[in-house]
């Protein structure tokens, strides 16, 4: 979701526009990268989700069974909740995960954008 904003923006499109439109749209998509991590800011006691973080535990713990490309266009708060439901042993999954709030928002960041 948060990648989406970013990545759906149409290359072709920005180079017809001018400079000054174009800094308005870079503006516009800071804007929605804010909003979509106040978000999660908003959920418990996590702070920031940080999806470069997110992206170091993924490929250490998860990148083993999953693809991040899998998760593309997912709600990250919801995968954030999934993932932390999996850690409290709320949630069945083929293997226990042992990751903190922020873990869980940081690499629900970098699942939701699908790893880019
Ligand atoms: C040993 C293999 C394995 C590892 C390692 C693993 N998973 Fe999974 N996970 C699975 C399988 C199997 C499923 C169920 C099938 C599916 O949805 O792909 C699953 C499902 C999930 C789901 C979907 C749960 C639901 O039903 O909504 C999430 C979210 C998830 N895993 C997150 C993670 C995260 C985050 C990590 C790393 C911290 C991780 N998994 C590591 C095997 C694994």
């Amino acid at each position: 979701m948060i990648g989406a904003g970013v990545m759906g923006h149409p290359v072709a499109t920005a180079r017809l526009v001018t400079l000054e439109q174009e800094n308005k749209m870079s503006i516009k998509n800071v804007a929605t990268i804010a909003l979509a991590t106040a978000g999660l800011a908003g959920f418990g006691a996590v702070a920031h989700a940080d999806a470069a973080a997110g992206k170091a535990t993924f490929e250490e713990i998860c990148a083993e069974c999953h693809e991040a490309a899998d998760f593309e266009g997912e709600d990250a708060k919801a995968l954030t909740d999934s993932i932390k439901k999996i850690s409290a042993g709320q949630m069945k999954h083929k293997k226990a995960l042992k990751l903190t709030d922020q873990q869980a928002a940081d690499v629900a960041a970098f699942m939701a954008g699908g790893g880019k």
